[in-house]
């Protein structure tokens, strides 16, 4: 589904991914760990065609992109929720969602799905997007990116700074996704449990390349930890 192979990125002089490999395999759930300010949402804006690498290819679905500007990726199915949420703070719930469509309107089987998901949001139509909590306009964010149908989502943390109990949300949200769909996920995450409930395959990233790498079973929290902490 998605393969990224040696690419180096940088901002300026800076090498910020050095030589970064990682692969998504069709319907699963792959997440990227790593310290603050490692490159994680580097590597997010450069699979989304934000940034360009110098060195090595990205290929979607059997397609090298490295010459797609971010929305023909998007019109190949990738989907992109940024870290922060962006939502847009004075449209309205429906605006919001209606902006995330790919066409004009969307239809109205893609909105119900999307509010099935978060059915909170479903008795907020009208509300501003800014007056939602952090945790709201975070599911704004991601059933905004949703109602495009991505058949990969970029994820960047996603459960920052979020109450718990929309954390468990946003985790069955994401499993039923996989499951109800089949579709892919790439998420960076620095919340271990969470990440460790839903990945079938990890990465934790230093010095701008995969230090560590596994399938779900060998995901030991002190392990990845021993990465993140300084
Ligand atoms: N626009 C920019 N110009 C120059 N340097 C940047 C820019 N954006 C990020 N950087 C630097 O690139 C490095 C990687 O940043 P990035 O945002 O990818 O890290 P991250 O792993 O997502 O961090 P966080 O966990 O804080 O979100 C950092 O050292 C950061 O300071
Ligand atoms: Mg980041």
């Amino acid at each position: 589904m998605l393969a990224v192979n040696a690419i180096e990125v940088f901002y300026g002089e800076s090498r910020i991914l050095n030589h970064l490999n990682l692969t998504v395999g069709e319907g699963q759930v792959v997440c990227v760990m790593g310290r603050n300010g490692v490159g994680k949402t580097t590597l997010l804006k450069t699979i989304m065609g934000l940034l360009a690498p110098r060195q090595g290819t990205i290929v979607f679905d059997g397609r090298e992109i490295g010459g797609l500007t971010p929305y023909e990726r998007a019109r190949l199915g990738m989907g992109y929720v940024p870290q922060g949420r962006e939502i847009f703070p004075s449209l309205s719930v429906r605006e919001n969602l209606v902006l995330g469509a790919r066409r004009k309107r969307p239809t109205p089987a893609s909105l119900d799905y999307v509010l099935s998901l978060f059915p909170a949001l479903s008795q907020m139509l009208d509300k501003r997007g800014g007056d939602l909590s952090g945790g709201q306009q975070q599911q704004l964010a991601i059933a905004r990116t949703l109602i495009s149908d991505p058949k990969l989502l970029l994820l960047d943390e996603p459960t920052e700074g979020i109450q718990p109990s929309i954390v468990q949300e946003i985790a069955g949200v994401l499993q039923r996704i996989k499951q109800e769909r089949k579709r892919s996920i790439l998420l960076v995450e620095q919340y271990l449990e969470f990440a460790r409930s839903i990945c079938d395959r990890f990465y934790v990233m230093e010095k701008g390349a995969v230090a560590l790498e596994g399938d779900r079973g060998a995901f030991r929290i002190d392990e990845v930890s021993a990465f993140l902490s300084v």
